[in-house]
């Protein structure tokens, strides 16, 4: 609502009804339109004939009826043209003048059926429809194409044709029907032109100033104005909104960007069946949020071996059109992504953010006979913004029999789904929803914790580097190999690759191996071995090996959950960063783990400082006694905990 409409009533209206006199006198702001007056004070004085629409001022309202953005009020003009059969849309935004003093006209040219003079009359007046509540398309009230027109713009044209050159055109202007004096305002019959008027045939043929301008091809719908008549094609229809004054954004540029990401999402099963949109010339696009399909835009990006999520789960629910009634339901499909996690979990940050959009709020949509409604987190479905949710996906399909149920209203600015609807969504099967996504949020922690490996690939580990720190400074130094001669040095790199081939990990390359048993004093080998001791070590060319049994009881009871946990909360506080108290559950937990590994890597180091320079045959075994008594010892205590 502008400033004006809430100032106080001027002297000239009122200054309120005076006590004990009938409330005649209205109290209007001043920008009430002059002929609604008219009308409204006829009827107070003389008892006149009064519409149920006040058109005058009503228009005005209407202007009101919300639309998320400039891009949602356009949308309504591409419904329309997609119903009416369109395989090409053109949207515009040209901007002109000096800034400061910019204008900025919007268009949305269809080549859909367009409509008979006598059928475009009715479509401009409000509640005028030919599919008046008809729920298998995507118009139902008759209001889209005037109140999303007039939520931009004060005056709106409209032209259709259904011959080559024949163009008709309506015109609805909130502020000369502000102005009308009759009680009833009838509309004009259609006028007829043979030739577009120059704004509107300029916006065709010359090419628009776009910010991205030379990095992507334009395609004019006519690049000479006498190709125009041609080229629009058998039959169409264009909405043309001159002088926007309610935009989302200040340029065209921007307003162009937006409705370029956004149509391409909401249109995107419309495009991949070939239907043709364009924004400012640029072709639309599709993008999957879900990325299932194979046409949409994200298969393009660089540096992706896997283009497809993998489909989890796809079900129907029947759910009732409306509360308590149950013997008339409407079918609702759900189905569930997983995105590629493994192939784009290691990709680069910027490219999952900025290229593939996977960090946009994008985990839940909503299709309406085919065109998404509604797209982000759903509180409803307990389906909230969190770092593991950006890898999963859910599409909700239904028809416009459910739009009670998801409580889509006439301006379709997304989705408002009833409790009896999250109910029966939530409950269908056993509960399939929850079990399906715990099962989903369950393989992508999996599938990250695998990633956390990977990128381990090569690296010595954090207590291995807490032990090498602080070789230096222990008491007794250990013996290292010579490397006087080159033949020595050759000899010495010959064994560590041999030792490198034994301990490379399964994530590892041979080279990454070979370069961190190089650089490593310490090196850990994990490996399963039923019956033997929880550890092992072995110096061999000053390198210290410790051999952790995966098979041990403590391994997997005490070591393996702490290294979860580790991981787990780290990620935690990653997601959550600011709070910090997963901050500090993820460090103690951390650094429980390094010290139980150091535990371990004390062990053996002392063990081979007590051997070394000594005959080690009798030592060594009673050291191999000790650990494998320790670990039987353990390994019983450790049987109920
Ligand atoms: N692009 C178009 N092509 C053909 N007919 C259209 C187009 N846009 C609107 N119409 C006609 O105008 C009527 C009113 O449109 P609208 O106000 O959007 O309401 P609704 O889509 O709910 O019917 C439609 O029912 C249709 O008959
Ligand atoms: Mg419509």
């Amino acid at each position: 609502m502008s400033e004006a409409n809430v100032q106080q009533p001027t002297t000239e209206t009122a200054q309120g009804p005076e006590p004990g006199a009938p409330d005649l006198v209205p109290q209007w702001g001043v920008n009430t339109p002059r002929g609604g007056k008219t009308v409204v004070n006829r009827s107070l004085k003389e008892d006149a004939r009064v519409p149920l629409f006040l058109g005058q001022t009503l228009i005005n309202s209407l202007r009101d009826l919300g639309y998320n953005s400039t891009t949602s009020a356009l949308c309504e003009h591409v419904d329309n043209a997609l119903q009416w059969g369109a395989t090409e849309v053109r949207v515009y935004f040209r901007q002109t003048g000096k800034q400061g003093n910019q204008r900025i006209d919007a268009m949305v040219y269809d080549n859909g059926k367009g409509m008979a003079p006598r059928v475009l009359k009715v479509a401009i007046a409000f509640g005028g429809s030919m599919v008046y509540d008809n729920r298998s398309g995507i118009g139902r009230y008759g209001m889209g194409m005037k109140t999303a027109a007039l939520n931009i713009t004060r005056c709106v044209d409209v032209y259709s044709w259904q011959e080559p050159g024949a163009f008709y055109s309506m015109t609805l202007d909130v502020d000369k029907i502000g102005q009308d004096r009759n009680n009833m305002i009838e509309l004009p019959d259609p006028e007829f032109t043979d030739a577009l008027p120059s704004e509107v045939a300029e916006m065709f043929t010359k090419p628009m100033d776009y910010a991205k301008k030379g990095r992507d091809s334009h395609e004019l719908l006519a690049d000479e104005s006498h190709k125009l008549t041609e080229q629009l094609g058998r039959s169409g229809t264009i909405v043309y909104m001159p002088k926007c004054d309610r935009l989302t954004f200040k340029t065209a540029a921007t307003l162009a960007d937006h409705a370029l990401k956004d149509m391409g999402r909401i249109y995107r099963k419309f495009i991949d069946k070939g239907v043709r949109v364009y924004v400012n010339n640029r072709l639309v696009e599709a993008f999957d949020p879900t990325y299932w399909m194979p046409s949409a835009r994200h298969v393009k990006v660089v540096g992706l071996t896997e283009t497809k999520s993998a489909l989890v789960d796809s079900w129907t629910v029947q759910i009732p059109v409306a509360e308590g009634q149950l013997f008339t339901t409407t079918e609702v499909r759900i189905r569930m992504f997983l995105l590629p996690v493994h192939d784009w979990g290691s990709l680069p940050r910027v490219t999952l953010k900025n290229s593939l959009h996977v960090f946009d709020d994008h985990m839940v949509s909503y299709l309406r006979n085919e065109r998404e409604v509604e797209i982000g987190a759903e509180p409803r479905l307990k389906l909230k913004k969190h770092s593991t949710n950006a890898w999963l996906r859910v599409q909700i399909e239904f028809t416009g029999d459910a739009d009670e149920a998801f409580g889509v209203a006439a301006n379709k600015q997304g989705v408002r789904l009833q409790q009896f609807a999250v109910d029966w969504i939530l409950e269908h099967d056993d509960c399939r929803f929850q079990r399906t996504i715990t099962n989903i949020r369950k393989m992508i922690r999996e599938r990250q914790l695998k990633i956390a490996v990977a990128e381990q690939a090569g690296q010595t580990n954090e207590a291995e580097r807490h032990a090498m720190d602080t070789e230096g400074v222990q008491g007794v130094a250990l013996p290292t190999p010579p490397t006087d001669t080159d033949e020595q040095k050759a000899a010495l790199e010959a064994n560590l690759r041999g030792l490198a081939v034994s301990l490379r990990q399964e994530e590892e390359t041979e080279e990454q191996a070979f370069n961190r048993v190089k650089e490593s004093k310490y090196l850990t080998e994990f490996k399963p071995q039923e019956y033997a001791p929880f550890y092992d070590t072995e110096y061999k060319f000053g390198k210290l090996i410790l051999r952790v049994n995966t098979a041990h009881r403590f391994y997997q009871k005490v070591w393996q959950p702490l290294g979860d946990l580790a991981k787990k909360t780290n990620q935690m506080g990653e997601a959550e960063s600011g709070e910090g108290a997963g901050d500090d559950v993820a460090d103690t937990t951390r650094k429980a783990l390094v010290g139980l590994k150091l535990l371990l890597l004390s062990l053996a180091r002392a063990q081979t400082q007590m051997l070394s320079g000594s005959a080690q045959g009798e030592e060594n075994q009673l050291f191999r006694n000790l650990r494998k008594a320790w670990s039987d010892v353990l390994e019983t205590q450790l049987l109920h905990v």
